[in-house]
Formats: C-alpha cells, structure tokens, sequence
C-alpha cells in the first residue's frame, strides 16, 4: 500500500511540482463549498490519479485543491471514498496517506452525521473527542507499512495536539455552538435501524455517520495531527419519526454550511 500511495503522491506531484500542503482538510456530503474559501492554485482529479479511487457518490466531488487560506499551504479533498461503495478500508483511507506523502502534518476530517445525542439539532456541529470504529475494518490490516507507522500504533488521544481546544476557541469567537461527541463509524450504506441507534447511543456514541474513524486512524498511525468535526445533518433513524433519506442530509449540510466554512477557516488560521 505504501508504494501505490507514493506512485499517487508522485502523480499529484506532476501538477502541483514543490507545492507543500502543510493542512488538509477532507470534505465529506454536501460540504464542498468550503473549497471556495481557498485560493487555489491547482486542482487534480481523482480520476486523473493513476491507482487512486474514484468516488461514486452524488454530493461529492472527487478532486484535491491545492492553495492557500490565511496565509496557510493547505490541500482540500473534496469528497472521499467509502468502503460502501465496495473499496477495502485501506483503499478509503488512500487519500489520507497520499496527504501525508504530500508532507501534511495535520489533517481536519469533517463528515455529515446522524445526531443521536438528543441534545443536538440538524444544521449544528460536533467537535470529534474519539470515536468508536469496531464496526469497520481497520484500514490498518495486511502487512504493515512501516513507513507510515507501527504495527499496533496507539489509540489514546486519536484527535489531540490542542486541535480540539484550537476549535472549541474558534467557535467561540465565532459565536457558534459547537458540540463535543464520540462518533462511531458504520459501514452503510443502508441508515441504521432505530434498534441500532439506541444500541450505538448505550455505546457511548453521540453521532453515526459512514467514513471519519478509519481515515482519523490512519492519519494518527502516520504521525498526523487530527480534528474531527461533524454537521449534523439529521437525527439519526428512531429519533424522531421521519425515515431519513441522503436528500435531507444534502440540504442540511447546505443549511449549516456557513457556520462549518467559517468555523474551518478560523481553526486553520489558529493551527
Ligand atoms: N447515519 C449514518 N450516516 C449518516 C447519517 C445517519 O443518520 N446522516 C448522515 N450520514
């Protein structure tokens, strides 16, 4: 795996030449606006990457931007990989290895989730304090690339380095209500049943969605720095008593997309 993501990283390479992103932040449903708030100065789709996945969801958008915001070197993912749509885990968290080859140090992964804690509405944010990712493979099975890291690398602090007291200050300032919680990654791509959220809720979760907790595992076995930042885009299946569709998932990330750019920008100013 190492090799395919240096041949990747190579690749990007061709266009972006001595360009050295020092933030990433990979943009999951609907929230691709955020990419607007960058000066760009190369783009590279997914595509156009030899070996790289593609992705096949509507909503996401399958491409990096490289440019600058505040002053910063940083690289947007716009869209990712899910391993619902039939890709192993190592190959989803592809993007977040090749960022790291691109020299990133720190990573913001940020998702669209179900609430279930009840305390949250749709449109709001989460600050990821852990996660819970023993639903999903670990990206990390198979031989290990020592390169990226240790065989059994150490889960205690996932998202740390002072990025998670760098939000809560950030949305602050900002004046946005920003929620702590542990997010738990499923594999969809079906929603949850209303038994499996109140089983996740027992577990300790305040949020579900489909992607996030391999990446965030795979930025840490790699040495990366994390935050994790969830749009509650629903109350997850059983909370209330619509059935959920990706439909109102897209138009809640539109919804609480203002608070998300801002708040993005303001953590990347302070990183
Ligand atoms: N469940 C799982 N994934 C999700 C949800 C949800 O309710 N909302 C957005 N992504």
């Amino acid at each position: 795996m190492y090799n395919e993501c240096l041949c990747c990283a190579e690749s990007i390479r061709k266009t972006t030449g001595d360009f050295k992103p020092e933030i990433a932040v990979v943009l999951g449903s609907g929230l691709g606006g955020f990419a607007d708030s960058v000066d760009a100065e190369f783009s590279v789709k997914y595509a156009d990457i030899p070996g790289f996945p593609t992705t096949t969801v509507a909503g996401h958008g399958g491409r990096f931007v490289f440019g600058y915001l505040a002053g910063k070197p940083i690289a947007v993912a716009l869209g990712r990989v899910h391993c619902y749509e039939g890709y192993t885990a190592a190959q989803a968290v592809m993007p977040v290895r090749v960022l790291k080859l691109l020299g990133v140090k720190t990573v913001i992964l940020t998702n669209a989730a179900g609430g279930i804690n009840t305390d949250f509405k749709p449109g709001e944010l989460m600050l990821i304090t852990d996660h819970i990712s023993l639903f999903c493979e670990s990206p990390l099975i198979g031989e290990n690339a020592e390169q990226f890291g240790e065989r059994f690398p150490d889960m205690s602090e996932v998202y740390g380095g002072g990025l998670k007291d760098a939000a809560l200050k950030a949305a602050e300032k900002l004046g946005i209500n920003l929620h702590r919680g542990v997010y738990a990654q499923v594999k969809g791509p079906q929603y949850e049943t209303p038994a499996e959220v109140r089983m996740l809720s027992r577990l300790g979760a305040d949020a579900v969605g489909m992607s996030t907790a391999i990446e965030a595992i795979a930025a840490r076995h790699a040495g990366m720095n994390v935050c994790g930042i969830s749009l509650i885009t629903n109350m997850a299946a059983g909370i209330k008593k619509e059935p959920l569709s990706h439909r109102e998932v897209l138009e809640s990330s539109a919804a609480g997309e203002k608070d998300f750019c801002a708040l993005l920008s303001a953590i990347i100013e302070a990183v």
